[in-house]
């Protein structure tokens, strides 16, 4: 499997953080943010990554992180987005770079303690489909939601004002080769966007979505408070614990 981290957007809830770099370049506790993505698909296994961001200082990632030498890794992949698309119009992007095989897709601001090694397993069985992971969260309106009724997931609901659920959905995503087909049918979203809500939501239809619990903390770290959060976590536990 390979895998993809997006690593676009102006990230304005965190202005005037964002002012003068890219949101996932800021620190976490020890780290640039971006390490902890990359680290996340090298536990899996997961070694062949292509990076997609945008900007005014993608060339800073480059600099950053070069061929990925200090990950044990012997190339990264870069590729940029132009625009502010949404998460799954900077998806469409690893179209060429996936070339037809399944990838594990990480928001770049999405950290977790543990590691998603059983989900990659799992679905390297799942013959085709997707999968996605959840964990319970006290703020489920800030986040895209699932519904499931008697184990069954029935549906994903974007940033709802009355979830149905505090079962969050985490930015981290497996998709089979048909992913990007289905990026070509969407619209733009109220907020102008490509929803990756709407790319899970059409594999729930076709009834080949399967999902499973995150074990351990997972947050995202996108406004002040979840980066603040974000900083402690990691400094308590640090993070993609094996
Ligand atoms: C995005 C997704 C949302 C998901 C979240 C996880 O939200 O749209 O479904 O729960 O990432 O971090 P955004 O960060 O764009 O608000």
């Amino acid at each position: 499997m390979k895998g993809v981290i997006l690593a676009g957007g102006l990230g304005t809830r965190l202005y005037p953080l964002t002012k003068i770099t890219n949101k996932h370049l800021l620190p976490i506790y020890s780290k640039p943010m971006i390490f902890y993505p990359i680290e996340t698909l090298i536990n899996a296994g997961i070694k062949d990554i292509m990076i997609v961001t945008g900007g005014s200082y993608a060339g800073d990632f480059l600099r950053l992180m070069g061929n990925g030498k200090e990950f044990g890794l012997k190339h990264i992949n870069y590729t940029y987005q132009e625009g502010e698309g949404g998460i799954a119009d900077a998806l469409s992007l690893a179209e060429y770079f996936a070339d037809g095989e399944p990838i594990c897709v990480v928001l770049g601001d999405n950290i977790i303690e543990k590691n998603i090694s059983k989900a990659v397993r799992d679905f390297e069985n799942q013959k085709e489909g997707a999968k996605i992971l959840l964990k319970e969260v006290p703020d489920p309106e800030r986040f895209g939601v699932a519904e499931i009724e008697d184990g069954k997931l029935i549906g994903i609901v974007e940033k709802p004002s009355q979830p149905k659920s505090n079962l969050a959905v985490i930015g981290i995503y497996m998709y089979d080769g048909h992913v990007f087909n289905i990026v070509k049918t969407l619209k733009p979203s109220d907020r102008g966007e490509l929803e990756i809500t709407d790319v899970n939501n059409a594999y729930v239809q076709k009834g080949i979505m399967t999902w499973e619990m995150l074990q351990g903390w997972w947050t995202d770290a996108g406004t002040f408070e979840s980066l603040l959060r974000a900083n402690i976590l990691v400094s308590q536990t640090g993070a993609n614990n094996i």
